[in-house]
C-alpha cells in the first residue's frame, strides 16, 4: 500500500487526500478516464475545440491524469512539446511520444504552476476546474493565464455536474439533490463551469468562445448515448460510499435505486452538458 501523503484509502479504494473531487484515484479509475476520453472524442470528433497554429511549439496540460489527451495531441502535433502536470500523474513513464513530458506537482501549492511566465503557446485543462472550490479555481485560472504566452491559446473543457433530462424523474432528482449536497459539503459551486468566458476575459483572455455540448445518457440517444451508460454506471459505483449515506439507503436499497436511475435515463431522456471554452491571451 502506498505511503504517499497525498493519498488516502476508503473502502479499499485509493483517493487523493485533499482533492474535493470525491472519486478514487487508482488503476480502475485510470481505465474509467481512458474510456471517458475516447467517448468524449467520439462524441465531438475532435480532441480540441480552438483552432491551433500548425507551428505551435509548446503546450501545457494542467491536471493531465493518465496523459491520453496529451499523447494523442503529441502525435497530431509532432513539432510541439507537450508538458503535463498532475498531483499524481498516471501516464506511462517510458512508452509515450518523445515530445511529451509528465511533471508531478500541485497547482495549488504556494508557488503555483512550476513554470516561468509566458512559457506555453497553449494551455489546456479538462475535467479539473469543476472539482475546485471557487477560491482555488480563481488561483488556478490566474496561474494558467500567467504561464500562457501573449497570443497563446487557453482551452478549458469541463462538465456541468448536474444531470439533466427532457422530463423530470424522481431518481434523477434524488441524484442531483444528493450530488448538490456532496458538492456543498466540499465547498464546491455547481455553477462554476457554466460560463467561464467572463473569468477569462477579466484575466485578459479575449475573444473567448464557449460551446455547450449536450451528451445523451441512455440508448434513447443513439450509439453515443448508449456508450454513456457504462460511464454513468461507473460514476454511480465509485460514488456509492458517498451517495448511499446522503440518500439514506442501505446497500440493497442503493442497488434498487441505481436501477431506477437507469430506467429514468431512458424514460426521461437524460443528458449531461459539457462546456468547452477557449480564447487568446492579449
Ligand atoms: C478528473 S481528472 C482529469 C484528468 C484529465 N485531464 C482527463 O481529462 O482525463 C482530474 C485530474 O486533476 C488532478 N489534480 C487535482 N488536483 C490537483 C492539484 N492540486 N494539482 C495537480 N493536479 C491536480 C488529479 O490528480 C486528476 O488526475
Amino acid at each position: 500500500m502506498s505511503t504517499d501523503p497525498n493519498l488516502a484509502w476508503m473502502d479499499g479504494r485509493r483517493y487523493l487526500q485533499d482533492e474535493a473531487r470525491q472519486v478514487p484515484k487508482d488503476n480502475s479509475d485510470v481505465d474509467r478516464w481512458t474510456s471517458m476520453h475516447y467517448l468524449w472524442k467520439l462524441a465531438n470528433q475532435k480532441n480540441h475545440f480552438c483552432p491551433l497554429p500548425e507551428a505551435m511549439s509548446s503546450c501545457l496540460d494542467v491536471g493531465c491524469g493518465n496523459g491520453v489527451w496529451m499523447m494523442e495531441m503529441a502525435s497530431a502535433f509532432p513539432g510541439c512539446h507537450f508538458v503535463g502536470i498532475d498531483l499524481a500523474p498516471e501516464a506511462p513513464t517510458t512508452i509515450h511520444p518523445r515530445n511529451c513530458t509528465f511533471d508531478t506537482g500541485d497547482f495549488l501549492s504556494g508557488a503555483g504552476l512550476p513554470y516561468e511566465d509566458e512559457s506555453f503557446d497553449m494551455v489546456h485543462m479538462r475535467h479539473v476546474l469543476a472539482w475546485q472550490t471557487p477560491s482555488h479555481a480563481d488561483r488556478l485560472l490566474d496561474e494558467i493565464v500567467r504561464v500562457t504566452k501573449r497570443g497563446g491559446r487557453i482551452e478549458i473543457q469541463e462538465p456541468d455536474t448536474i444531470l439533466r433530462s427532457a422530463t423530470p424523474g424522481i431518481h434523477l432528482t434524488q441524484y442531483n439533490n444528493a450530488w448538490i449536497t456532496l458538492m456543498k459539503q466540499r465547498g464546491l459551486d455547481i455553477g462554476l463551469t457554466r460560463d467561464l468566458r467572463e473569468p477569462l476575459l477579466q484575466r485578459g483572455v479575449e475573444a473567448s468562445y464557449c460551446e455547450r455540448i449536450s451528451n445523451p445518457v441512455g440508448r434513447w440517444g443513439g450509439p453515443v448515448g448508449g456508450l454513456w451508460i457504462p460511464e454513468a454506471a461507473g460514476v454511480l459505483k465509485v460514488m456509492r460510499p458517498r451517495l448511499q449515506p446522503v440518500l439514506g439507503l442501505d446497500s440493497v436499497g442503493y442497488d434498487g435505486w441505481v436501477e431506477g436511475c437507469f430506467n429514468e435515463f431512458e424514460r426521461c431522456r437524460a443528458y449531461m452538458d459539457f462546456y468547452a471554452v477557449w480564447g487568446t491571451k492579449q
